[in-house]
């Protein structure tokens, strides 16, 4: 049996003056590698609190994480921008691309960050190639539409090549072409480089393309769907 890429048990509790909201309750997850989990529930129920749980910018107020068997909960503040790195990507509903950058700066940034100066441009480009878009390596995020600039921000998953990708709503703002385009360069991350993909969706239109998927409810995972062998 492989090392689950994530494990899980994770309880996060916000405090706004005397209200507290049990956000995530109790939730015991593990992610392992190849696999596309979906992530379902009504507005409030807890997904993005426990995408960014996983993805150690939040912290738990209680339970434990772990990343390929590391437990992150003993470890200090200063060493979770180093975990992030190592482990984990994230693409959003917002496309967080730099507005600044052309489609390919956008990458080639990553793979700086990530420290490879050997042919970054050339890498860059056959990422943007690989998601289809050799022809708009050039553009800024304002000159792309919302499919091409989800799009970029996969190439840059892919240049980051983090075991695990984060996807908070990844087909928010797209429509149902490039809503599916998108889910199933994700699901081939997934079969052909390992790549663990959570993603927390609202869009029942993209169900049949996950592994498994989890349902959530008032911050606890209610029913479960599919299962890892
Ligand atoms: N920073 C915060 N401080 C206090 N409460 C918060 C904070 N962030 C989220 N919450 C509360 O935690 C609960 C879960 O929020 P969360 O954003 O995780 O839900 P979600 O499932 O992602 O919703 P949506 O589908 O609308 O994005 C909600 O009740 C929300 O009001
Ligand atoms: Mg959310």
């Amino acid at each position: 049996m492989d090392t689950p890429v994530f494990a899980g048990d994770l309880t996060k509790i916000y405090s706004e003056g005397k209200v507290e909201v049990k956000a995530v309750s109790s939730v015991g997850l593990e992610l392992h590698e190849g696999e596309m989990v979906g992530l379902f529930g009504p507005s409030g129920s807890g997904k993005t609190t426990l995408l960014s749980l996983i993805g150690c910018i939040l912290r738990p107020t209680s339970g434990f994480l772990k990343l390929y068997g590391i437990e992150t909960n003993s470890l200090g503040e200063a060493a979770l921008p180093g975990i992030r790195k190592k482990f984990i990507s994230f693409i959003f509903q917002g496309f967080n691309l730099f507005p600044a950058l052309t489609a390919l700066e956008n990458v080639m940034l990553v793979l700086k960050l990530k420290g490879v100066e050997d042919n970054a441009e050339q890498k860059a480009k056959e990422m943007l190639d690989s998601v289809g878009l050799a022809d708009r390596m050039h553009f800024l995020p304002r000159d792309l539409s919302g499919g091409e600039k989800q799009r970029v921000a996969i190439a840059r998953s892919l240049a980051a090549d983090s075991p695990i990708i984060l996807a908070d709503e990844p087909t928010g703002n797209l429509d149902q072409g490039n809503g599916r385009k998108v889910m199933e360069l994700l699901k081939q991350l997934a079969t052909e480089r390992k790549k663990c993909i959570f993603a927390a969706t609202h869009d029942n239109r993209v169900e049949g393309i996950f592994d498994r998927i989890l349902y959530m409810e008032d911050g606890m995972i209610i029913r479960e769907k599919g299962g890892h062998a």
